[in-house]
């Protein structure tokens, strides 16, 4: 397997100092989450594009914008201008997402597709060749800090054992609840990426906290 990543979530950050809550953690993250929510996929509304332009003149850490939006692709282009590296779209609503990963590609963008907890990973199956990330949520998307759902476990593992039968090499991104306790149970299903708001920029020590992490996963390897 590959080794970890580690993605903090902005949406647990204090949004008055965004740059000097990324800038203490940016060396040792491999992502930054960007949580983009519109009020109409999911309840509730967290950021957008000026933002994510604003922040991208603050670090140079890859951006990983997981678009809780009804009309992603209606956007792309705007993330790219926006400095996004990779956009993460929702089955649910793209339910055929080969022309939306074309583009994205063409424009420059990574592309990866999410599943919610309720769907089934046969949603994404066929697209798997034409995404970099599957992003296997374990909470309901709309909000941080609610609790791990494990039973979306059995379907990080149903992913990790398609992407390797077909030699494929799609990173598998776990999100939501994710903290020293839950994230070894979806290392030892597959996940490669992890997802974390409130377990970094809620605890006292941002920095401290991504290390901790980073070991309690490296424990079950
Ligand atoms: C929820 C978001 C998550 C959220 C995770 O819709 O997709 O990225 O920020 O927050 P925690 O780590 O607090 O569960
Ligand atoms: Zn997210």
């Amino acid at each position: 397997m590959k080794p970890a990543r580690i993605a903090p979530s902005l949406l647990a950050a204090d949004f008055a100092r965004l740059a000097e809550e990324v800038q203490p953690i940016e060396r040792e993250i491999d992502m930054l989450h960007l949580d983009v929510m519109d009020g109409h996929f999911v309840p509730n509304i967290s950021f957008g594009l000026p933002v994510i332009a604003s922040l991208r003149r603050a670090t140079s850490v890859y951006f990983d914008c997981h678009l809780m939006t009804t009309n992603p692709d209606i956007y792309l282009e705007n993330f790219k201008e926006a400095g996004a590296d990779l956009v993460t779209v929702h089955i649910e609503v793209v339910p055929r997402p080969t022309d939306v990963a074309k583009e994205a590609r063409q424009i420059g963008l990574d592309f990866g597709l999410v599943l919610s907890p309720p769907t089934p990973f046969a949603a994404v199956e066929p697209f798997m060749e034409l995404t970099d990330l599957l992003l296997v949520m374990s909470v309901h998307p709309g909000f941080g800090g609610q609790s791990f759902m494990p039973e979306v476990l059995p379907k990080v593992e149903a992913a990790r054992k398609f992407i390797d039968s077909h030699a494929l090499s799609v990173d598998i991104q776990i999100d939501g609840g994710i903290t020293t306790q839950t994230a070894p149970l979806a290392r030892q299903a597959g996940a490669d990426v992890f997802v974390a708001g409130t377990a970094i920029f809620r605890d006292p020590d941002p920095l401290g906290a991504v290390r901790r992490l980073r070991n309690a996963i490296e424990t079950v390897e």
